[in-house]
């Protein structure tokens, strides 16, 4: 019986969030697992109803999970960033998640805003390393709103930071045994703090003699990522590259519609969700894409170990997508947040997984 804490958030989480929901129900039911999901209402109304972020003793219920879900975080109303950092960087940094795993990949070319690419040329995982760089949040604001202000974030990079983040990406290269490459995305040029990264890529590097090691500058990187994207596999960089980086790489795959991330800690609760933002504009149109969301599902149970299911979910997406009935993941594929989820329980259902066939 696995244990799911769900969070749906704000804007178009909570849509979202059902469902993804949905599509774990009928997965867990033609897989034949079982699990029970635990609500939680953190996000920005619940802010501004109860005055409440996210209280100390969460945490430990969290870690009584197995896995934790969550839609989207962010409301126009609050202090910007406020409450995305309590309930996101809550969970990243207080669960030591260091791993934020995002998939690039092309399930029909007609998808692409890229001319001539192939669903085979974009097909690489991004390590974004989830719990240092300037988002640790030390520096500050000093004589603001004189002229001699002063703001200052600073990039903090741990030896222990990047090994672990650049070891998961070998060993990730090595499971995936596509083009057997990890490239490493920095600007070790005019920030020479991250040559922490290129010396831990090297030396890391030795243990996995198979697998190449590639390295290019984030300027490039984002130039490569639209225009050789086949020269990805599995990408490691550091906590704010990768955040832009998958955006972009987001577009590559068809839109803030489809990516979906993997907050990780191996062996010890993780959280899953969609890398798009709760798009408060959206909020209650039932207009938004649920396959982020139902990615990120497809994400957390394969984390979980259930591969069937897992395997399972991606099919049925890919099925929409290849096949042209769900032909884009925004508003203009003609269907609705409810339709897109129904589309897809139906297709999981065709495709029927039984008990005996695990
Ligand atoms: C993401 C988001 C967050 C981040 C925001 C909401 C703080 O953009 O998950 O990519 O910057 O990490
Ligand atoms: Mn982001």
């Amino acid at each position: 019986m696995y244990k799911i804490a769900v969070i749906g958030g704000d804007g178009i989480g909570p849509e979202v969030t059902r469902e993804a929901m949905k599509v774990l129900q009928v997965t867990s039911e033609l897989c034949g697992f079982k699990y029970e999901t635990t609500d939680y209402p953190f996000g920005s109304e619940h802010y501004l109803k109860t005055g409440e972020l996210v209280p100390e003793s969460v945490y430990t219920e969290y870690r009584e999970h197995d896995a934790i879900f969550l839609g989207a975080i962010g409301d126009p109303r609050c202090e910007v960033g406020l409450v995305e950092r309590a309930v996101i960087g809550g969970i990243r940094f207080k669960l030591d998640l260091y791993i934020n795993l995002r998939p690039i990949k092309l399930y029909s070319e007609a998808l692409c805003p890229i001319k001539d690419k192939k669903c085979e040329d974009v097909d690489m995982v991004v390590v974004r390393e989830n719990t240092e760089d300037v988002y640790t949040g030390l520096g500050g604001i000093m004589k603001q709103g004189t002229p001699d202000e002063v703001a200052v974030a600073n990039m903090v990079f741990t030896r222990k930071g990047c090994e672990r983040a650049v070891r998961y990406a070998f060993e990730l290269a090595k499971a995936r045994n596509k083009d057997n490459k990890v490239t490493l995305i920095d600007k070790a040029n005019a920030i020479r703090a991250q040559d922490i990264w290129t010396r831990t890529l090297e030396e890391v590097g030795a243990e996995y003699p198979d697998i190449e090691k590639d390295h290019a500058y984030i300027d490039a990187a984002c130039m490569w990522l639209v225009k050789n994207p086949e020269w990805f596999d599995v990408v490691v960089t550091t906590n704010i590259f990768g955040d832009i980086f998958t955006d972009l790489g987001a577009m590559v795959q068809g839109g803030m519609g489809i990516a979906a991330s993997g907050n990780i800690h191996p062996g010890q609760v993780s959280m899953f969700e969609p890398i798009h933002g709760s798009a408060p504009k959206y909020k209650d149109k039932n207009v938004a894409s649920p396959i982020a969301a139902i990615m990120a599902v497809q994400m957390l149970l394969e984390f979980l170990g259930e591969d069937k299911g897992a395997t399972h979910i991606e099919g049925a997406v890919a099925t929409l997508l290849k096949s042209g009935r769900l032909p884009s993941l925004d508003a203009r594929s003609g269907f609705s947040t409810t339709q897109v989820g129904g589309m897809v329980v139906e297709e999981l259902k065709k495709n029927k997984v039984s008990k005996t066939s695990l």
